[in-house]
């Protein structure tokens, strides 16, 4: 699986910002992810994405920024449908159910924040984020807080911002 193809809402600068490119890139599709059709039909996805072939769909950081109003689960569904057996689906997504009572206070705080700038974070639960991946098989560990997936040593597990997200991987088809 040599490619990654970035979806992002704002373009080059968005992801830059984010972290999630440090190079010029032009291959870069800038759709909103709520609209996979456009997603799913632009023409860098066409030219570089097989999905006769197994491939990656790694959703990082992005249903947070998703609504239920726009309906994460079908979005999910319409991409995996896309997606041939031996894909593998990823899925991140902040938490705060098992965060202590002031950190759950500073999860409140940075919502809040970055509502006040019109960007709006949906904290889940453990049972909201499993059922994105409906139709799908889990691997090991299954869906867990990020730093217990498969940690490169045991202190990650540590981290006192643990309890703040899941991750998981599932195969599909
Ligand atoms: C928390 S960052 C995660 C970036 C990257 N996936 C990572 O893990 O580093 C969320 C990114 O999703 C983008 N984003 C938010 N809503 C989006 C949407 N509806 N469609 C496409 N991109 C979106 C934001 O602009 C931002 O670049």
């Amino acid at each position: 699986m040599p490619w990654i193809l970035p979806v992002a809402r704002d373009g080059v600068d968005g992801l830059r910002q984010t972290g999630g490119i440090t190079r010029q890139d032009d291959w870069i599709v800038q759709a909103d992810v709520r609209e996979p059709g456009r997603v799913l039909g632009h023409p860098e996805t066409r030219r570089l994405v097989d999905f006769t072939e197994p491939v990656a769909l790694l959703v990082v950081g992005v249903l947070l920024l998703v609504s239920d109003e726009d309906r994460p689960g079908e979005l999910v569904a319409t991409y995996r449908e896309r997606l041939a057996p031996g894909s593998l689906l990823a899925i991140s997504h902040i938490a705060d159910e098992h965060a202590a009572p002031g950190v759950r206070a500073e999860v409140a705080r940075l919502v809040d924040a970055c509502a006040a700038a019109d960007e709006y974070v949906h904290v889940r639960t453990h049972e909201e984020v499993l059922a994105r991946f409906e139709g799908t098989r889990l691997v090991e560990p299954g869906l867990v807080f990020l730093p217990d997936w498969r940690p490169d040593s045991p202190a990650e597990r540590e981290s006192a911002a643990r309890p703040l997200g899941y991750g998981g991987v599932a195969e599909v088809g």
